[in-house]
């Protein structure tokens, strides 16, 4: 099977997401301009780049956490675990400016050292971000389209003293969620090695 614009009518719902997988979750914590702080979950996220560290995400339409970003010039990552499924997935809800979904969620803010918007204190590890860039994407026709890709570069990394072993961060035990496509999900559970060929 291959298609182009037009989906086959045997795949009734689009498996763009299901391929892209399993993908992590920026859960993007904001301050309004009023200062309250906003959460959302994020799966069209990555890790861009290194020295600088930069991470993006980007918003289907306007939503806080673009506009929050955008115009406060900060953000925070918090990394989703199985742990706090339940509370990303309440922070997700499609909730009014000022709602404060850290609270709604039943969250505590972590604090942060060198911008002022919080994180989730419960994460395993979170990312102090200031925004580079917030820019609305355009298609191959140079059309803008309704979606918009923020880049934030990392000034501050917390990372709980429990999930540090031998030096390192142990991401397997932190059990971190990613999205698939439709409604799943994937846990990271185990770790394996595989060194280069000039290691
Ligand atoms: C796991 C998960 C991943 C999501 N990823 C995105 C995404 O990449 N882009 C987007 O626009 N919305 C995404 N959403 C929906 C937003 O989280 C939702 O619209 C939310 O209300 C946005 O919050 P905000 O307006 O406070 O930023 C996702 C939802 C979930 C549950």
């Amino acid at each position: 099977m291959h298609y182009g614009n037009e989906r086959p009518a045997d795949l009734p719902y689009d498996p763009f997401k299901a391929i892209i997988a399993p993908r992590p979750i920026g859960w993007i914590g904001t301050l309004n301009a009023e200062g309250v702080p906003n959460l959302g979950p994020y799966s069209f996220f990555c890790a861009l780049g290194s020295h600088p560290h930069m991470i993006g995400f980007s918003s289907e339409g306007q939503k806080h956490s673009y506009l929050n970003a955008r115009a406060r010039g900060e953000f925070t990552f918090s990394l989703a675990t199985e742990a706090l499924t339940e509370a990303m997935n309440v922070s997700s809800a499609a909730v009014d400016d000022g709602a404060n979904e850290f609270r709604l969620a039943g969250l505590t803010l972590g604090q942060p050292v060198e911008i002022a918007t919080p994180f989730v204190a419960e994460s395993p590890a979170a990312l102090e971000c200031v925004t580079l860039s917030a820019e609305q994407l355009r298609d191959r026709d140079g059309q803008l389209v309704d979606r918009y890709f923020v880049i934030g570069q990392v000034v501050r990394t917390h990372i709980r003293d429990e999930y540090i072993r031998d030096g390192r961060f142990d991401t397997a035990a932190a059990r971190p969620i990613a999205r698939m496509g439709y409604r799943d999900y994937s846990t990271v559970t185990e770790a394996w090695e595989l060194m280069r060929p000039d290691d």
